[in-house]
């Protein structure tokens, strides 16, 4: 590549101006040049680098969607975990880094020792990973539908088969049915997938109902405990899984960042578990968590206010919006996460599109939910458009069905 292209193509803007002037163009021809491609519409990084047209608008169209799909922390990670994100970049080219002793901290919080830990890219990469670990040899998982559902479609992936109970009317899962199955199983199973609370529910399972269920399966029947949301949940019946893990029981639990961190394209997440079953994990984890990940999360951890805020913000609009929807007539699943399912008593999939084409993104499909719609709290404006997004399209429709 010759100078004048790679001029052309790594720089822009002001800076680029500058940049350009440094490089033997003269100040007026950089700023002429720059003035140019603004007027041809192209917009340029902070540092410089022109945008792709492309890259443009699918960057434009993602910034203005309300993104109520995916259940986000809608702040993104705290002030302290960007300070510490900031401060890793000089580690960026660099593989033994020093990592802000993740592992030890994560172990430190969670009272259990540093062989108790696997680090993940994301708890999605934990989940796998506990799917290649027990699933081979024509094992099964046992679980609920719908729950989240990359467990049974990893599984599904790796040839694997799937047990898979209803919710309960009341979409609660039966733990009693859980633990009939898997003990009928018992021999093929590799192990039980327990979402607590259930996305995409929002749904918990209580603390009694976890000791009911690992007292009544084989004791070495490994039990997956995905408490990706256990931070937003308040019902006093409800229990995190760790003391489990303490006793030396065959209990992984899984935890992410991603939520109520705001660090979900940081990707990093993490399983406790007994010694013992983390070797038995380590050979299919990739160990591949970035360095920016790393000492973010060990910020988050440490920010106590920025989770209360998130905490708090998400309580209020939670429970303000389904009630907002119940007032229109529309029952909500309760919920003690940062999501919560609305009954719409017809087919979410068309609805979804309407929402779309309001510049609104809401939950996928969940099987065989499909007239219940997933939302996840986004910013008090977000919610805002959701609303009125919402008034809109059922006004339309129920017209449109009248007419
Ligand atoms: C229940 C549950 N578990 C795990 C994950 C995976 O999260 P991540 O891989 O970002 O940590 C999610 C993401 O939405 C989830 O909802």
């Amino acid at each position: 590549m010759s100078n004048h292209v790679s001029r052309r193509h790594f720089i822009g803007g002001a800076t680029a101006a500058a940049a350009l002037g440094t490089m033997g163009i003269t100040p007026q021809a950089a700023e002429a040049r720059v003035r140019r491609a603004a007027e041809r519409g192209i917009r340029y990084l902070p540092g410089g680098a022109p945008m792709h047209r492309m890259v443009q608008s699918q960057v434009d169209e993602y910034d203005a969607l309300a993104k109520l799909s995916s259940n986000e922390n809608p702040f993104g990670p705290s002030e302290k975990a960007l300070e510490a994100m900031t401060y890793a970049f000089k580690y960026s080219m660099r593989y033994g880094y020093p990592d802000n002793n993740v592992q030890q901290r994560v172990a430190d919080a969670h009272e259990v020792s540093r062989d108790h830990v696997l680090m993940g890219a994301g708890s999605g990469e934990i989940l796998d990973v506990v799917g290649l670990t027990w699933l081979a040899h024509d094992k099964k998982v046992v679980g609920v539908e719908p729950s989240y559902g990359s467990v049974y479609s990893h599984a599904t992936g790796i040839d694997a088969e799937t047990i898979l109970l209803p919710l309960e009317a009341d979409y609660r899962q039966n733990i009693q049915r859980m633990v009939d199955v898997t003990n009928r199983n018992a021999r093929d199973v590799g192990f039980v997938y327990l979402c607590n609370p259930n996305n995409p529910t929002g749904v918990t399972v209580t603390a009694d109902e976890i000791a009911y269920l690992l007292d009544n399966i084989p004791e070495d029947i490994p039990v997956l405990i995905d408490e990706a949301y256990h931070h937003f949940v308040e019902d006093p019946a409800y229990e995190e899984s760790l003391k489990y893990v303490r006793e030396g029981r065959r209990v992984v639990i899984a935890r992410t960042f991603s939520k109520i961190y705001g660090m979900a394209a940081m990707r990093i997440g993490f399983a406790i578990a007994p010694p013992d079953m983390i070797e038995e994990m380590r050979p299919y984890s990739t160990g591949s968590v970035n360095a920016l990940a790393r000492w973010g999360a060990v910020a988050s951890m440490e920010d106590q206010p920025a989770a209360d805020h998130m905490l708090a913000h998400n309580k209020r609009l939670r429970e303000q919006t389904i009630s907002d929807l119940e007032s229109l007539g529309y029952e909500c699943v309760p919920s003690q996460t940062n999501f919560f399912m609305v009954n719409l008593r017809q087919t979410v999939a068309p609805i979804r599109q309407a929402f779309r084409q309001r510049g609104v993104a809401v939950g996928r499909d969940f099987p065989p939910m499909l007239d219940h719609l997933r939302v996840s709290i986004g910013t008090e404006e977000e919610m805002g458009r959701f609303m009125n997004a919402f008034e809109d399209i059922m006004t339309t429709m129920s017209a449109g069905a009248g007419s």
